[in-house]
């Protein structure tokens, strides 16, 4: 059967891109991609240029906004983060959670992405939970075993509804901004291993509904062989998404 999923082509603009450059870019990149039913169209812009980006994106609603990070707290003494109800209130609908320069470079841990995620539900936002193996881990072969490590917890903390609001990115750490590639094959096998993990979780039906992303240095001249591949579900790019008209050659792709 085939699996209920229109694809998903999001952008990570990483820290680049503030307000001045974020409209510059949505005036090119709208000029170069049509609106399109048939596909999720999103960027995750730094949360200061998500206003421009707004602004930018009045007249095309199909193209949605999400914020890279948040803090599980409402509001309080928490300097320099951010909150699900003021991104949700700064446009943002989708959250990444977990993406691997929160884990490797800041330090963030499984414990804390389940609570990222809770409260991006309880906030009435769709989580977009990242998770990938280290070159060193992959050489092991532990690849699949850390994805788990990072996957079942936020796992057991879902409901079966709140199950189907989630979106998976699987990002191997090796391939992020370094200009390797999972081949489309071994990027296909780890989905699978994430969709089976997710079907022992929920089920095959509302696995085969839960869109999983790839990522990892995603370029217009690789996106469409990823984007074919039965178990990749869309793409989240980082580099490739900074440039307007190469970032809406991979959403032609999708
Ligand atoms: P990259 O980044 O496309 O530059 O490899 C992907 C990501 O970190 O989401």
């Amino acid at each position: 059967m085939s699996a209920p999923r229109t694809p998903v082509l999001a952008g990570n603009w990483k820290m680049n891109l503030g307000p001045t450059e974020a409209s510059r870019f949505f005036d090119d990149f709208l000029a170069a991609h049509p609106a399109r039913a048939d596909a999720t169209v999103l960027f995750f812009p730094p949360a200061v240029s998500l206003a421009a980006a707004r602004a930018a994106l009045r007249d095309r609603a199909d193209v949605r906004l999400g914020v890279q990070n948040v803090y599980w707290e409402a509001g309080g003494a928490f300097t320099g983060e951010l909150s699900v109800p003021m991104a949700a209130d700064a446009g943002a609908e989708y959250v990444l959670v977990g993406h691997s320069e929160r884990r490797h470079v800041f330090g963030e841990t499984v414990p804390q992405t389940v609570r990222k995620v809770r409260a991006v539900l309880d906030g009435g936002l769709v989580p977009v939970l990242c998770v990938g193996e280290t070159l060193d881990e992959r050489r092991a072969g532990r690849a699949e075993a850390v994805v788990d490590g990072q996957l079942i917890p936020v796992l057991g903390t879902l409901t079966q509804d709140e199950a189907a609001r989630l979106l998976v990115a699987y990002e191997p750490v090796w391939a992020i901004g370094t200009g390797e590639t999972a081949s489309p094959a071994d990027a296909d096998a780890m989905h699978r291993a994430v969709r089976a993990r997710l079907a022992s979780a929920y089920g095959a039906e509302a696995a085969r509904a839960i869109p999983v992303l790839y990522g990892g240095s995603v370029k217009p001249e690789n996106a469409r062989e990823l984007l074919a591949q039965p178990e990749v579900d869309g793409v989240l790019v980082g580099g490739a998404s900074m440039d307007p008209r190469g970032f809406a050659r991979i959403c032609a792709a999708g």
